[in-house]
């Protein structure tokens, strides 16, 4: 055998080794779960291992708690219901983040939600729904081939599909998807599988009308484009890059680039905190979120494309009122922080305008708690990764702003409007419009993944008035938009498919 065969078998068998040791990591990383652990150690006695509660201390899970079961509420009942005992010792030693992190395993379990993993493998339940402003019918519209990312209602009632892995397609209204469109862009089958979730590069993020599109015709799509030794690395990297084009006899033609980002900013990590939501507002610009595709410390860097909401016109020039704006001769070369429209995001995988078309809100997910909804302000800092409301998924307090030595105060970032604790990973959202719900009217209906539940949110000036959990056991909701028909329409994913649903107004009985 020469020495090179032998350098690369002992190569791919120190990959695979890697390889199994990370899944092994990740696929047991739940039984290490330090909240969980120390629930056992110090709670389960009184509580019961299940938190159903014996003799000694009351269930946490079914039914009300005397004392109430948000985080702060939990958090305060560990802290004084239990004087004298050794509870009230061992409380003296911990410090107040173990408490939140013991407060928020509580809260998660009153859930009953699934874990991220097994979240894929659910099914969905076609269902009857009474809510509070109208009684619905959740209705499955198609299947989907491959799991959703995005999806479209055209005005004729024909629906766009934006599937990661399998690319950009068409449902009819009667439900049948067709084949992927002939030259749209090109996307990359999974690489690896880890835990119910499908590791990509190179993989459709979004897909958007023009607000003009009945006269236009145009398309917008966000993709991970992906290259290799083309763009001088030696192994694959992707990176979102914006792109439109019109279809025609059933083809992507026409296609321009809209917004892309020097080769030197693509990366190897996966799409899956890529984001790559679009939206437009009312005054001709299109803006896209890239998640944290990258180490942490870009997202405070302007010139890197990382943790921002970028700003172009919609033919993808600059405007000059972008917050960092700078003209071509001062910019530094690859710099994108003339498009740069906000900064500081973790991973906005929701982006739409607001009624009106003036304001642009986003969705994002929080690490362990802290799912947050945000008004996206021209220059703002969101502050991720330095201020959360959320905690690690360790159940330690995030500290990766700090070991970063990024340095801010709390009082210049934009704090969000509506938070989510514990999370229930929100995903992508729309603002309701149309005649069939009109009690929803301008209310957003936001999706989420782990917790496969639809919530309805009102705000008023700016502030949450309302909140309603509509429908749960959907599937792990990508996509929520409205209908040409004023039905509202869910792209869900399970197991390695999904499924197109839609929502109908009913009087039928339960
Ligand atoms: C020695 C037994 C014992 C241990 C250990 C114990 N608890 Fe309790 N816990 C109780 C009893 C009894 C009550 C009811 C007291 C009351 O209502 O004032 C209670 C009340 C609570 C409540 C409020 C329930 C409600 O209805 O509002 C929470 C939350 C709680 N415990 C969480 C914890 C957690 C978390 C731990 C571990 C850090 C823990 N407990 C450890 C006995 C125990």
């Amino acid at each position: 055998m020469s020495w090179w065969l032998k350098l690369l078998i002992g190569l791919a068998l120190l990959l695979a080794l890697i390889a199994g040791g990370a899944t092994w990591y990740l696929s047991t990383s739940d039984q290490r779960e330090p909240s969980k652990l120390a629930f056992a150690e110090h709670c389960a006695d009184c509580h019961g291992d299940g938190l159903q509660g014996t003799s000694a201390g009351p269930d946490l899970v079914s039914g009300a708690l005397a004392h109430g079961d948000t985080v702060p509420q939990l958090m305060a009942s560990i802290v004084e219901r239990h004087p004298g005992s050794d509870v009230a010792d061992w409380r003296e030693s911990i410090s107040s983040e173990s408490i939140k992190a013991l407060a928020l395993y509580v809260a998660e379990r009153r859930r009953a939600w699934p874990s991220t993993s097994d979240s894929y493998f659910l099914d969905v339940e076609e269902q009857v729904v009474s809510s509070q402003y109208h009684r619905f019918r959740v209705e499955k519209v198609a299947e989907l081939v491959a799991r959703p990312y995005a999806i479209a209602p055209l005005p004729d009632g024909r629906i766009l599909v934006a599937e990661k892995s399998r690319g950009l397609s068409m449902v009819t209204p009667d439900g049948v998807q067709g084949e992927p469109i002939a030259g749209s862009p090109e996307v990359w089958a999974p690489i690896a599988t880890v835990r119910g979730s499908q590791l990509t590069l190179g993989s459709l993020l979004d897909v958007e009308l023009h607000p003009a599109f009945a006269d236009n015709g145009w398309i917008y799509l966000s993709h991970t484009h992906r290259c290799q030794l083309d763009c001088g690395s030696p192994w694959p990297v992707s990176m979102v890059r914006v792109l439109r084009g019109r279809l025609r006899d059933g083809q992507w033609v026409d296609e321009e680039l809209i917004w892309s980002v020097d080769p030197d900013y693509y990366t190897v990590v996966p799409d899956a905190v890529a984001c790559g939501r679009l939206a437009f507002d009312n005054a001709g610009h299109v803006y896209v979120t890239v998640g944290g595709k990258a180490p942490y410390s870009n997202l405070h860097k302007l010139d890197t494309p990382y943790g921002k909401v970028h700003r172009v016109r919609d033919d993808g020039t600059v405007p000059e009122d972008n917050p960092f704006y700078l003209p071509e001769s001062e910019r530094q070369e690859g710099s994108t922080r003339h498009t740069v429209y906000s900064y500081g995001h973790r991973t906005a995988q929701g982006l739409a305008a607001a009624p009106g078309g003036q304001a642009i809100w986003n969705t994002e997910m929080g690490p362990r708690g802290g799912d947050e909804v945000n008004r996206i302000e021209a220059g703002g800092n969101y502050g991720w990764p330095l201020y959360t409301g959320g905690i690690d998924y360790s159940g330690e307090p995030v500290t990766i702003g700090e070991d970063l030595g990024l340095d801010f105060a709390y009082e210049d970032t934009v704090p969000p409007v509506v938070e989510f604790t514990p999370a229930p990973a929100i995903s992508s959202f729309t603002f309701h419009r149309g005649e069939q719900f009109p009690g929803w009217e301008n209310d957003m209906l936001i999706g989420s993944l782990k917790a496969r539940t639809l919530y309805r949110v009102r705000l008023r000036d700016g502030v949450e008035v309302e909140r309603e959990a509509l429908a749960t056991n959907l599937g792990r909701i990508r996509d929520v938009e409205m209908g040409a028909d004023g039905l509202v329409y869910l792209a869900v994913e399970h197991g390695d498919n999904g499924s197109l649903l839609r929502l109908v107004p009913t009087s039928e009985p339960m």
